[in-house]
This record gives C-alpha cells, structure tokens and sequence, in this order.
C-alpha cells in the first residue's frame, strides 16, 4: 500500500512518531505532506489545494501566508531573537503582550503569565490555584473539577483535566485531586422534554452535589472552555454558564475559562465568556494568539490570586515556575502583531458578518438522514453524524464514519477534523462568504457520499 507514497512519505512513516494518530494505521497510510499555504488554502506536495476547514487546529485565524506576522517574527529575531523572562529580566515583546492582554482581558486581571501551548498553560494553572491555596492556608482547597468531554491538553495535569476516555486509558490519568461533573450536551444528556433552562439547572446542581459531596474547604475551581471544542464542539445550553457560576460563587470555588480555542474572535466576541457571560477569575489562551504561527499560551489571573502568588513567594524565596522559553521574543513579537492585526481589520466584526452565512449553511444539512445535530456559534461549527436520527443512536466506532466522511472531504479539496462522529468546522476568521459556500459544498459532497458508503455497510 506505501509504493503509491511520495519519498517524504516515506521517510516520515520511518522517523517520525505522530501526535493523536492510530501508528499502525500511519504505516499503511502514511501522511498528507503540505508545503505551503496562502489564505484559507494550503496545498500538499503534489500541488493540491484545500481549503482548511479548522485553521489547522482551531488556530490559524488570519490565514496562512501573512506577511506582516513573517516580518514581525524576522525583525524581532535580528533585534533579540531569544531571551528569557525569569530572575526579573524583560523585553520589550513580552511586556507590550501582557499589556495588550490585560487591556482586553474580559473582566480586569492583574497579570499575564507567558507559556507555549494550551497544555502548559492549562498545567500551569493547576499548579497556581495549589501555591495560591497553600499561600491563603488552605492546603486542603486543592481540588480542580473539570467536564466530561473537556479538552484541555496533554500533560500530565492537562491531560487529566481533559475529559476524554483515550486521554486517560493506558497513560494511567488522570491525577488525583481532579474530577469530571457532567457534560453540557443538551442533545445526549438531556432527558425526554427538558428544556434547556431546566437541564443547565439540573446540571448546576449536579455541580454543587459534587462540591458539598467532596467539601467545598477541598475544592479549589472549576474548568470550562465557553464551547467545548476537542470533545465535539459542544455549546452550552442556555443560562449553564450563569447558573454554574452562581454555585461557585456560593462555595468560594474559582472559575477558570480556557479560552485555547474560543478566544480571538472564534465566537463573534473576543473571547468566549464574553458570548457566553463567564466572569473568569483565570484565563487560558493560546493557538489565534499567534495566529498558530508560533507556539505561545497566557493565563490571566485575577488580583486577589496574584496577591497570593505574590505573599507566597515574598514567604518561601521564588515564585519557582516558568519556561525556558516563557514569553520568547520572536513568539510574542508575532502574538502582538497579530492582535494588532486583529483590531486594524475588524476580525471579529469580520467574523460577526459572516458568521450568519456558515452557521445557516451548516443548518441545512439538519435534514439530512445522517445528521443527527447540527450547532455552533461564530466561525466555530460541529455536525454529528448518527446511525439512526429519530433515536438519535450512534455509529459503532469501530466503523469510523467520522473519519471516513473527513477523508471524502479531503478527496474533495477540504480538511475537517472528525471528533468521533461529529466532524468540526473551524475556518480561519479571514474566510468570505463565497469561500463559506465552496467549504459547504465540498462538505455536502462528503456527506453524500459517506451516506452511500454507510448504506452499502
Ligand atoms: C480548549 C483547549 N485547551 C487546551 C488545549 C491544548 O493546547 P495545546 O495543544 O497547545 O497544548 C487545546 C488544544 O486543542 C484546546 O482545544
């Protein structure tokens, strides 16, 4: 099967170890080998074009090929390509980052700490809320509550944040002192009739169970991203997120936002809890902070916590946490730029215009016999695939219709990304309206065909 692969196809199959890939499947498949990208597009090594329907990983928002990012990268690298931030040393990039960071910060935070992914933000986080704990003197408050089908990243302390059943298996997660309460999906998790006023309160109550159940003198916050995006782009039922937080407040539990995928405009706001009412007390961000060009991760934290951070490291020496490459010059050059970028062109009333066009295109496929949901909000869209609509039953995984209907729509010039059976929609914030109509024909073409593929068994 690897005669028909490309050279370079081959030698990766050889050398190189794949993130969240079946390995054996790789070598038989091999890899899609892109070379350059323009736009919305980007086009393997034969010249092909795709239109990418999920910003690579929910990332590249202004597009590929941007020049004013590649300069920016280039004049910082001629000025001060690396230095780091530890032992009270600067520079300009990371200062005039955390400075534009707080300044659109959805509600007023203190200070802005610098990271490279989504997962060591998210790591860093857990073990803030410990240190901030242990400076108030509750070493007891420790615990992190989380969701099923969160997605928060893969490190050891991400990864069990994250809610998902193959984050866990055979990695021996998640640590101790993280739990999962319930998954705000109204079409799976509701019950016959329930509104979705009356689930989200369900669900908050649920929440407060876990925490008076635990003690809430142990729990220290609650997770969320505004849309959960990894576990099938699962937007809220409406008041969750008041209602959550009305139990947090009561029980003196943190809320943190992780805003990896819905910060930057995603979902017609500039972040996420500003569409969905979140007052977060931390918030994560990376992935559209640099437009994917380079690696770089906030957290925002609140004034009271840097209070503790602050008394804590005044009491034992140091603040003893950070990265090599925390706030690297190069990497928050570009986040500038493309948050300056950003606010010259009007992204996000960019996404607000055309937004509309994908979310009614993506609900035309309602009808469709293998459609089972359709939802979204902003530039961010999920449809999931069932074996039977009116029971709303699912496809044996072992089937993989999810992933066979990304690989139609790849045939057809579009890469998605399927989660299980729901497939992702997730273009860079640029895209226009006719290019929304070509993503959804292309994708009707893939449905159409997985459709055939399903009932031929
Ligand atoms: C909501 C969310 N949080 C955290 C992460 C982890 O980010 P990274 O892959 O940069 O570690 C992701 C990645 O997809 C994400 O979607």
């Amino acid at each position: 099967m690897t005669e028909s692969l490309s050279p370079a196809a081959r030698q990766d199959i050889a050398s190189h170890l794949h993130p969240y890939t079946n390995l054996a499947r790789h070598e038989e498949v091999g890899p899609l080998v892109l070379t350059h990208g323009k736009g919305i597009y980007v086009y393997d090594e034969r010249g092909t074009e795709y239109i990418e329907g999920l910003a690579g990983l929910w990332c590249a928002s202004l597009g590929f090929g941007e020049e004013e990012l590649v300069s920016a990268a280039l004049e910082q690298m001629r000025k001060l390509p690396f230095y780091h931030t530890f032992s009270h040393k600067s520079h300009p990039p990371a200062i005039e980052l955390a400075e534009r960071l707080k300044a659109v910060a959805p509600v007023p935070m203190s200070k802005v700490f610098l990271a490279n992914s989504g997962s060591e933000a998210n790591d860093t986080v857990v073990k803030l809320l410990w240190y901030y704990n242990n400076s108030r003197g509750r070493p007891e408050k420790k615990k992190i509550i989380s969701r099923i089908k969160a997605y928060h990243g893969v490190t050891v302390a991400a990864a069990s944040l994250t809610g998902l059943p193959l984050n866990h298996r055979d990695f021996d997660l998640p640590i101790a002192r993280i739990l999962h309460t319930d998954c705000p999906h109204h079409y799976r998790f509701a019950q016959p009739g329930e509104s979705e006023e009356d689930f989200a309160t369900r669900l908050a109550a649920s929440l407060e169970q876990l925490i008076l159940a635990e003690g809430a003198d142990t729990v220290a916050a609650f997770i969320a991203e505004p849309i959960m995006g990894a576990g099938g782009v699962i937007v809220p039922p409406r008041t969750y997120f008041e209602k959550v937080q009305a139990v947090l407040r009561r029980h003196d539990v943190l809320m943190v936002a992780d805003e990896v995928i819905c910060g930057f405009g995603r979902t017609g706001n500039f972040w996420g809890s500003q569409t969905f009412g979140i007052r977060p007390d931390i918030l994560t961000c990376s992935k559209a902070l640099t437009s994917g060009y380079l690696p770089m991760a906030a957290v925002l934290i609140s004034e009271a916590i840097y209070e503790g951070l602050r008394e804590e490291s005044r009491k034992i020496g140091m603040f003893s946490h950070g990265f090599t490459q925390s706030g690297n010059p190069t990497c928050a050059a570009v986040a500038v730029k493309t948050m300056e970028l950003m606010e010259r062109r009007n992204v996000v009333e960019h996404v607000r215009e055309v937004a509309p066009r994908l979310q009614e295109g993506l609900r035309r496929f309602a009808d469709h016999p293998l459609v089972g949901e359709v939802r979204g909000v902003g530039l961010i869209g999920g449809i999931e695939l069932v074996a039977d609509k009116a029971s709303r039953k699912p496809f044996d995984p072992t089937q993989r219709v999810g992933a066979y209907c990304a690989e139609r729509a790849q045939a057809h010039g579009l890469i998605l990304r399927p989660m299980l059976d729901t497939i992702g929609f997730c273009p860079p914030l640029i895209i226009e309206g006719g290019q929304i109509d070509a993503l959804l024909e292309r994708f009707g073409e893939a449905l159409n065909e997985t459709h055939a593929w399903v009932r031929k068994g």
